[in-house]
């Protein structure tokens, strides 16, 4: 069989003759083994493809999508020709892999690209999307048209389970966010969606056997079937599984807005707009519950084939269960001395209920007990020790807890926690139970608008963490090519990088925002806890102050903490002359940003910030100038700029400095008296 590609050249480029370029590597993640060649297979308006052996509509629409990235990236125009013999790309699939994939699907690719041509070599269809994705990661130019650099590929994943969670729940998320966050899953080798579905502030999956649980309990912010069924048909097509989550016994006060005969407490029951742990419980004692889940998870098995599914089971704070006499015979009748043996009898009776529909179960750490049946997966959120714990117990499990991106730790930080860290304690017959990770998109805090910069481009370095062998560990390396991965992120349509600047445009009230883009360029969103003790966000909370527009981890942070390195290491007049280029240019920027301040009460919001910078930017400077010149500084000077860090450190304004602790480091290496 044969897969009609493109090979009528309209305007071919000059022959790439001469040079013989290498690899220059930015594949993210790394793959397993990497063999640079020499020579080039260059790209032109011929580039065909021919499928050797299995073929199928899902494996020619990644072939179709990765033609696409291939067109875009190198200028090609590919029109539908008859195939060419042989073709400048042979992919040979040896079959269709799952009907549905489990986490056994084999992802394994083998490519290989010499100056006469490339060849994709899988097991699954799987595989060679993972293949075509490294194939469209591999495009260089050297300035004279484009090409793929000769190289072999053997590549496999070192985890099986390698998720992105985003919770719809607190804030509903368009499907249109859905499908693009899968786009960028898929381009970093991502395989689990798991789509936290139902939360105290909303439940976001049509039921149209129970049509009360949205219609009262989502404000009209829900995910039809319909749409439910797109997304599991997306993320199939991308080789990526969706594993639902309906969160139980807590987080559950949506569903009794509808049903408030499932709860634990009398009721009536509203939508809650506090975020956090919340009383709302479901009641374990009664049969009735059990076959409303029954027939709920029925329904949902319908919609979601994926052969787990996630019961949530985290933060039941046991206090309805406790208030309720009923519940608390319940309890001394059953001789169960805490409300965490009590959800360990809930969970046991969901476990048949799940089997009964072909799922196995996946629950938060808090599921973990020895009384579950052995094929639970337990997802560790409160540390790697649950991990351990259910391993040494005999449980499969998934790491969450360094991967949460409302944390807001820089990409390098995440990317080194790793779910085996190195020295593991753990035997490894117990490491074998660890499927991966998984990364955290909370809801709380993010907008369609906002979400995608806290997402991207911090979870490539974590799909990087769960892809590549443990040994890729150089966090420089990681950045440079995480740099070039958010590019190839954004061309999928994210919108990561292109939010700062809107948002910023949108708070200054004007397109004039140079100024702006210097002082966002030194800050960073409060973390989770520390922004809800300044603003106690609700669902309604608008996001769009100036702690919404700035990201995460931005470049700048980096290039000061290398430039301030390397002249501690190093204190040269260049390198006094560059540091104090960057502060000053600080220093310039905030009379233009306080005039914006001015005229906009939003951004005014960030005004201490912008008082606090000079100074900081002074201190700096003044270090810089300290060093340099091997002079003491005066008289408690250091102690002063010490003491005017710790106050920068203060949480306030939903925004934080990122360079305060290299400025630290260079205060302190001011020669003291
Ligand atoms: C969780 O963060 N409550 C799973």
């Amino acid at each position: 069989m044969r897969y009609l590609a493109a090979i009528v050249l309209v305007c071919g480029w000059s022959a790439l003759s001469a040079q013989t370029p290498g690899l220059v590597n930015t594949l993210m993640p790394e793959p397993a083994h990497v063999t640079a060649a020499r020579g080039t297979l260059p790209l032109t308006n011929a580039f065909s493809v021919q499928v050797a052996r299995f073929d199928s509509p899902r494996l020619e629409g990644a072939i179709r999508r990765a033609l696409r990235r291939l067109s875009m990236q190198a200028g090609l125009t590919l029109a539908p020709a008859p195939a060419a013999t042989p073709a400048t790309l042979t992919i040979t699939v040896a079959g269709a892999g799952e009907a549905v994939q489990s986490i056994g699907e084999d992802e394994s690719y083998d490519l290989e690209v010499t100056p006469q041509g490339a060849t994709l070599t899988s097991r699954t269809v799987v595989g060679a999307m993972r293949g075509l994705t490294t194939l469209t990661q591999l495009i260089q130019t050297g300035g004279d048209g484009y090409f793929l650099p000769a190289v072999h590929i053997e590549d496999a994943p070192r985890f099986r389970w390698r998720g992105l969670m985003i919770d719809s729940g607190r804030h509903f998320e368009p499907v249109a966010v859905i499908l693009r966050t899968l786009d960028g899953m898929a381009a970093v080798k991502l395989n689990v969606f798991h789509w936290h579905l139902t939360e105290d502030q909303g439940f976001r999956i049509e039921s149209k056997v129970f049509p009360k649980l949205t219609g009262m309990g989502s404000n009209g912010q829900f995910y039809t079937q319909a749409q439910a069924r797109e997304v599991v048909a997306y993320a199939r097509a991308r080789g990526i599984r969706v594993v639902p989550e309906f969160d139980m016994p807590a987080h559950s006060t949506s569903w009794l807005v509808g049903y408030p005969e499932l709860g634990s407490a009398p009721g009536p029951f509203a939508i809650s707009p506090a975020f956090g742990v919340r009383d709302g419980t479901l009641d374990p004692t009664r049969d009735s519950t059990y076959q409303f889940i029954d027939k709920f998870i029925g329904e949902m098995a319908a919609i979601f084939p994926d052969p787990y599914m996630h019961i949530g089971g985290d933060e039941s704070n046991g206090k309805e269960w406790r208030a309720n006499p009923r519940i608390a015979a319940f309890m001394r009748a059953h001789h169960f001395a805490t409300t965490a043996e009590l959800q360990t009898y809930f969970n046991q009776r969901l476990a048949p209920i799940l089997a009964k529909h072909g799922k196995k179960m996946v629950g938060w750490d808090e599921v973990l007990n020895p009384a579950l049946p052995k094929n639970v997966v337990v997802e560790s959120w409160r540390g790697v020790k649950s991990l351990a714990q259910g391993a040494a117990l005999g449980y499969q499990g998934i790491l969450a807890a360094p991967y949460y991106l409302d944390h807001m730790e820089t990409a390098g930080t995440m990317y080194l926690a790793d779910p085996i860290p190195a020295g593991t304690s753990m035997p490894p017959a117990e490491q074998k139970l660890v499927l991966g990770g998984e990364v955290c998109m909370w809801g709380e805090l993010v907008d369609a608008g906002t979400i995608d910069s806290r997402m991207w481009p911090r979870s490539a370095a974590i799909a990087e963490r769960f892809w590549s062998p443990a040994s890729v560990t150089d966090v420089n390396d990681m950045y440079r090519r995480l740099t070039v991965e958010s590019t190839r992120l954004e061309a999928l349509g994210l919108t990561h990088r292109t939010h700062e600047a809107a948002a910023l445009r949108q708070l200054a009230g004007s397109s004039d925002i140079g100024a702006l883009q210097v002082f966002a360029s030194v800050l960073a969103p409060l973390n989770l806890g520390q922004r809800q003790r300044q603003q106690h966000a609700t669902p309604f909370t608008p996001f769009d102050r100036l702690g919404d527009a700035v990201r995460p981890d931005p470049a700048a942070r980096r290039e000061l903490d290398a430039a301030i390195q390397a002249f501690i290491a190093a204190p040269t007049a260049a390198g006094a002359a560059a540091l104090k280029a960057r502060f000053q240019q600080w220093t310039a920027a905030v009379p233009e940003v306080e005039r914006q301040m001015d005229a906009s009460p939003l951004l005014a919001l960030a005004r201490p910030r912008a008082e606090q910078l000079p100074a900081l930017a002074q201190a700096g400077e003044q270090a810089a100038d300290f060093i340099q010149q091997g002079t003491d500084a005066p008289a408690g000077w250091q102690q002063q700029q010490l003491d005017l860090i710790s106050a920068a450190e203060k949480p306030q304004t939903l925004v934080r400095f990122t360079f305060l602790p290299e400025l630290r480091k260079l205060v302190q290496a001011v020669p003291a008296h």
